[in-house]
């Protein structure tokens, strides 16, 4: 599994092994890939000898997003004459604990009919926020790590009060599921340095108040999962995979399965749960590139580009000359109705998304409807959320899948708030390869250190930032 080079400090820090060590070559390989320039002004910091006091600098690196050349121009070593020698804990939370700081924020200007677009919202510096939680509030105050991008918020940006969740408000902060750390906790259940995923706001820290605190899941760290992956794989979209598949789809040993949005954060695991159920498996995604993901890395029997196709109807019956037994449907619109003159007798279509459908105005028109009578199709749309009683045996699997090395994860990672409301936008128009993850600050296991710079993965020195990173 790759490790981050921030991983690897750690490990450095608590060996204090001396300069020139191999730490230090793998510093130097990570920022070295763009701008060898930097890599010797940092590898100079680590030459002097003062190993712990050059890595706190090294930890107040500001490392643009995405290090291209101009980008690499901008990067600054704020030099610290002070030794910080980082504490044990959760030292951190209680250094911010009643703190007033600016939290940036990402706010919706005001709701839209239309595709979304990156000037529907905005980033905005908060009048300041106190980090404390009042007593007797039961609130708790965290700080943001992960942020996660799905297309359902799309659906909370217009005045629309009928749906199974409220519309956002103009002028506030975006919410959506994140990975946060309790800062300070007013909460019997929940203590400084806790890590919880659940609903928060699009915004550097948040205040959490009790009728939301219950929503809120405790994350018992593990240390082969990455935490990010608590939007995702172990999140509100693997567990949609998760229930979807198993208690929608009905699947059996042998059925013919297809999964649309095959390669995003619900669809990937869907392919693979259904290879392991012992299923023959077909995806589609919009480009070559998730198309080969989805063959090679993620063990689709088949998959193909559905924007290279004419004819839906003609694409699936070339994949599947016998028919389809489940159709997992993320899109809707003419995919759905394309499957639907191709599934089999007793055939179920489990309706998870319309992603197809979402920036549409106009009518779609269904020509296939009378398969469902012909064929005695199922159809069923479901809420991942009626079936959070089933929440712990998911874990237990998936994580014990993954551990397995039986199922893999494909994220999106970007790094940044500010690049939020462009990450969001491009789920629409497929960007995002695997699930879409936005990392507001990250945290090293159990040192409540929190880094200002991105990760850059010891891997090959790549970046993580619209890097699709497969753990
Ligand atoms: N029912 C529930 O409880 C529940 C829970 C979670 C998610 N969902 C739904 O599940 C679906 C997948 O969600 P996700 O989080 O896994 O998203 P995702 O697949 O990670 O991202 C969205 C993907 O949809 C595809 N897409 C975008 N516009 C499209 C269009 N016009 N036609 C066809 N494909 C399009 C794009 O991939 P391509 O490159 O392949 O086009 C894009 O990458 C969504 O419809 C979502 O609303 C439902």
């Amino acid at each position: 599994m790759a490790r981050s080079v921030w991983d690897l400090l750690l490990n450095w820090w608590e060996n204090i092994i001396s300069p020139g060590s191999s730490a230090t070559k793998l510093l130097g390989f990570a920022f070295m890939e763009k701008k060898p320039s930097h890599h010797d002004e940092i590898l100079k910091h680590i030459y002097d000898g003062h190993d712990m006091k050059n890595i706190v600098v090294l930890r107040h690196c500001t490392v643009p997003n995405s290090l291209n050349d101009e980008q690499s121009n901008h990067i600054q070593l704020k030099q610290h004459t002070e030794r910080e020698v980082e504490p044990e804990g959760s030292k951190m939370e209680i250094d911010l604990v009643g703190k007033t700081v600016e939290n940036k924020q990402i706010i919706l200007k005001g709701y839209t009919d239309g595709s979304p677009l990156e000037t529907d919202m905005e980033l905005k510096v908060g009048d300041g926020l106190k980090l404390e939680a009042p007593k007797g509030s039961n609130a708790i105050v965290v700080k943001n790590l992960y942020l996660s991008c799905d297309p359902y918020m799309r659906g909370r940006m217009r005045d629309f009060h009928g749906s199974y969740l409220p519309p956002f408000s103009p002028g506030s902060a975006i919410e959506g599921f994140g990975v946060s750390k309790v800062v300070d906790s007013d909460d019997p259940n929940l203590k400084r340095g806790d890590l919880v995923s659940g609903f928060t706001n699009w915004e550097e820290y948040s205040i959490i108040h009790k009728t939301k605190t219950g929503q809120l899941r405790k994350i018992e760290q593990d240390d082969g999962i990455p935490l990010s992956y608590h939007v995702g794989l172990l999140g509100m979209p693997g567990f949609t995979a998760y229930v979807g598949f198993y208690e929608v789809c009905g699947p059996k040993k042998g059925d013919y399965v297809y999964v649309s949005a095959a390669s995003g954060a619900v669809g990937q695991l869907v392919g693979q749960l259904a290879k392991l159920h012992g299923c023959y498996v077909v995806g589609s995604a919009g480009t070559s590139k998730k198309v080969e993901l989805l063959k090679n890395k993620l063990g689709f029997d088949e998959a193909f580009n559905y924007k290279q196709e004419l004819d839906l109807e003609a694409a699936l019956m070339r994949y599947f000359p016998q028919g389809i037994d489940i159709y997992f449907d993320n899109v809707g619109g003419a995919m759905l109705d394309a499957a639907l003159a191709n599934m089999r007798i007793h055939g179920r279509v489990a309706v998870c998304g319309m992603v197809s459908q979402t920036n549409r105005t106009d009518t779609q028109t269904f020509r296939n409807m009378f398969s469902v009578i012909s064929k005695r199709v199922t159809i069923k749309g479901f809420l991942q959320s009626d079936f959070v009683h089933l929440y712990p045996r998911f874990l237990e699997d998936i994580k014990g899948w993954y551990k397995q090395g039986k199922i893999v994860y494909l994220e999106d990672m970007n790094d940044g708030l500010e690049t939020a409301p462009a990450a969001f936008v491009g789920l629409f128009s497929g960007k995002n390869v695997g699930k879409q993850v936005i990392c507001v600050a990250s945290e090293l296991p159990g040192k409540g250190w929190s880094l200002t710079t991105q990760e850059i993965d010891a891997n090959g020195g790549q970046h993580r930032s619209n890097q699709q990173r497969q753990v």
